[in-house]
């Protein structure tokens, strides 16, 4: 770019440094000389990058339990236990893991086909496959006590005593930096009720686990809650440092030739692009009635969707059913949001952790007239 040229050249200049000491004190001329001389002398300088400090804490009341270097995780299910990846992916860069979930027996999941496309995500119903926690903790906590980031076990059961028993297991072991409760389970001790959808038994898992160990814990919520607001105040009041949500939304698909449901199991979860307005929707009320951070997951796969999350109340995201298409999606987007706040001055992305809503936390949503079917 072309520099605007002074009015004044350099001849006067040097004719008002001639000028009497008493002139050059009384002359306005003198003052306007001498400024529009230190704009051509000294360029001004671009002002020093920004920076940028993505670090977010889940678990605020336990300095130090939960600390993340930034805000980008990879959500259950999609990612394994981490050790798949490796070879692709520099796991250590990101903000954490949460592993398959996990119960306390091993289980050979649903039949199949599991999973299938959806125009704008996928479907899934594996059925909770995994060996166990005894052969989680054998074979995998092992590798996480050597890696620099958290690796969070997402625990899954059918009763109280299910998630109980696995929290115990998991208490104190090196390379589990935390609990991730999945309560869309069928909670058989209250005729196939979902833990996620009861305010009570929200509160009532929450609570006993709690009780169990003093991980970090974070309680993942379902889409299908008809009040998601009264389920996260219930899991707040029970002791969780952290809320996830969402999880999958109950879908199925038929396959035509065959005249019936496609997957083997009938319905199967919602994941992928699809589900993201759900999950901001449920995100922005959570935000409105808990002061606990909140972790946001449903279809993020572009900085926009990293940006809608912080802005409608989550301090991080996860990343699930994209990392399938694009393993290494999660730690682009760690750089673009650092850049991104960068370019737009902000010392942190936690300065924009609730930018989109309406008013102080504790009251009631007002974001107008709500779709409740
Ligand atoms: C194949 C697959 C397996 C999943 N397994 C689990 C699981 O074991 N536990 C859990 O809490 N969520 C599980 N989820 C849900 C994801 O963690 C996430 O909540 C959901 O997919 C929404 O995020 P996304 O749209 O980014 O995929 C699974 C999702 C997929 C696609």
């Amino acid at each position: 770019m072309r520099r605007k040229r002074s009015v004044v050249t350099d001849r006067d200049l040097t004719a008002v440094a001639r000028l009497p000491k008493a002139r050059k004190a009384k002359s306005s001329t003198v003052r306007s000389v001498t400024a529009a001389r230190t704009s051509v002398i000294e360029p001004v300088a671009p002002p020093p990058p920004v920076d940028v400090d993505l670090s977010v804490d889940l678990a605020p009341t336990r300095p130090g339990a939960l600390a993340l270097r930034n805000p980008v995780l990879v959500a259950s299910g999609t990612f394994g236990y981490g050790i798949e990846y490796g070879e692709v992916v520099d796991v250590d860069r990101l903000g954490a893991i949460c592993c398959k979930g996990t119960t306390l027996k091993a289980r050979i999941g649903n039949p199949t086909p599991r999973v299938t496309e959806t125009p704008a995500g996928m479907l899934n119903s594996i059925g909770l496959q995994n060996p166990g926690v005894d052969a989680v903790l054998e074979r995998y906590a092992p590798r996480w006590a050597g890696w620099q980031v958290p690796v969070l076990v997402n625990v899954a059961g059918e009763s109280v005593d299910d998630y109980v028993a696995v929290a115990r297991k998991l208490d104190g072991q090196p390379g589990v930096a935390g609990i991730e409760l999945n309560i869309s389970c069928p909670n058989v001790g209250k005729g196939g009720l979902q833990f996620a959808l009861d305010p009570a038994a929200a509160g009532e898992v929450t609570r006993a686990v709690r009780r169990a160990t003093d991980l970090p814990l974070l309680v993942k919520l379902s889409p299908a809650a008809s009040d998601v607001r009264a389920i996260a105040s219930a899991i707040e009041d029970a002791g969780a440092d952290a809320i996830s949500a969402v999880n999958t939304l109950s879908g199925m698909a038929i396959d035509r030739r065959g005249r019936k449901p496609l997957l083997g199991n009938t319905y199967g979860g919602l994941s992928g692009p699809a589900l993201k307005p759900v999950a901001l929707r449920v995100v922005y009320e959570v935000a409105q009635v808990v002061g606990i951070p909140i972790v946001a997951i449903g279809g993020v796969s572009s900085l926009d969707d990293v940006l809608d999350f912080l802005m409608a109340g989550a301090c991080s995201v996860q990343v699930g059913t994209a990392v399938f298409a694009d393993p290494v999606l999660p730690l682009r987007l760690i750089e673009e949001l650092k850049a991104w706040c960068r370019d737009q001055g902000l010392a942190s992305h936690r300065d924009l952790v609730g930018a989109a809503l309406p008013g102080k936390r504790g009251r009631p949503s007002i974001k107008g007239v709500e779709y409740r079917p």
